[in-house]
């Protein structure tokens, strides 16, 4: 059996990418403290509770699967408490990858897929965001994953780890089959927010700023499916696995969404109104965050399916209407 371990494998991207696992002939095995993740979400492959701090834990782990691979997901992600807690971030994100990365190479272990963000690049007017951007990072967020992504090519140097990372554009959506879904708490993300509105759980959407400078004055991001950036990485993983060798990858379809224009497809997609009202701008926020690179699709062969603004919504909604953990 050939193990993979997923740290935050409990979390919304990380349960996602079990499932595609599973479905790819991998046995996901999730590692995961459950502070963000929910045990429910587990659902296709062994649970190991433990936190990315406790080294002994993490190779007691390693020794008990022998896994081939580690897909790295667990993180704090939230830009505005980054901004506000930084030393949480420089102590889970990068002090806890660094105490994995020592475990997956002391155990042998040469393929390391690990999930970054575009939150790395920081604003960049006018500029195409591909993977050859300079990466200036405007939060704590993005500094603490651009630290761990330099972490990765001085243990490639030392101790020949392979790995491919991929920059997150803004993930949204949710399996088809509603198995598992997107459920923060505390919620901070565009589009759960929205539904959350729409159906009354609660009060209005606030519009974080309306002065940037875009056509519609909201910041404009670059949306893509989960289901489909899962995918990518079954990719990555069969690259490194393959002798493919070490890669960064953007992950987004490079067009962008306003916030009022997601605003609009989601009133279009549930045939409800969606309240909101217009705030102050949020600390830490780029203006405009958009893919300008295809190569993923050229190396991988990635093609995403699911990630027009529709479906998004309408996984989401499924999601929304069916499916929390906490039921
Ligand atoms: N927004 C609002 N109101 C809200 C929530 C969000 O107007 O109540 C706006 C934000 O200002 C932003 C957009 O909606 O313009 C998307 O915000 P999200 O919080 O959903 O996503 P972010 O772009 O802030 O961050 C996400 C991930 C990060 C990742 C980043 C890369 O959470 O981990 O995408 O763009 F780094």
């Amino acid at each position: 059996m050939q193990h993979v371990i997923v740290t935050g494998g409990a979390g919304y991207i990380g349960s996602h990418a079990c499932k595609a696992l599973a479905k790819a002939g991998f046995v996901p095995v999730t590692y995961d403290n459950l502070v963000t993740g929910w045990e429910d979400a587990v659902k296709f492959g062994p649970f190991e509770k433990g936190d990315l701090l406790d080294r002994a834990r993490l190779d007691e782990v390693f020794a008990k699967y022998d896994p081939i691979a580690v897909m790295h997901f667990a993180a704090l992600s939230q830009v505005g408490e980054s901004m506000k807690e930084p030393g949480k971030y420089w102590l889970n994100n990068v002090g806890g990858s660094l105490n994995l990365i020592e475990a997956t190479v002391d155990a042998g272990v040469r393929n390391f897929v690990f999930s970054s963000t575009c939150a790395t690049y920081g604003d960049h007017d006018n500029v195409t965001l591909d993977e050859e951007v300079e990466q200036l990072p405007i939060n704590a967020y993005g500094a603490s994953k651009r630290a761990i992504e330099d972490m990765l090519r001085d243990f490639e140097g030392a101790s020949g780890l392979q790995s491919v990372i991929f920059r997150y554009f803004n993930v949204a959506g949710g399996d088809p089959d509603a198995e598992v879904g997107e459920f923060h708490r505390p919620e901070t993300h565009l589009i759960p927010l929205m539904l959350d509105a729409i159906d009354g759980k609660r009060d209005a959407l606030t519009i974080f700023g309306t002065d940037y400078d875009t056509p519609d004055g909201t910041c404009i991001r670059d949306y893509v499916h989960v289901c489909d950036l899962v995918d990518a990485h079954v990719l990555g993983l069969e690259r490194l696995l393959n002798g493919g060798g070490s890669r960064i990858f953007n992950l987004g379809t490079g067009t962008g969404f306003s916030v009022r224009e997601v605003i609009d497809q989601s009133r279009a997609v549930t045939n409800r109104e969606v309240p909101y009202n217009e705030g102050e701008r949020r600390p830490g926020d780029c203006t405009k965050l958009v893919s300008g690179s295809t190569r993923a699709s050229k190396e991988l062969g990635w093609e995403p399916k699911r990630s027009t603004m529709d479906l998004m919504i309408a996984d989401a909604w499924k999601w929304h209407q069916n499916g929390h953990y906490d039921k």
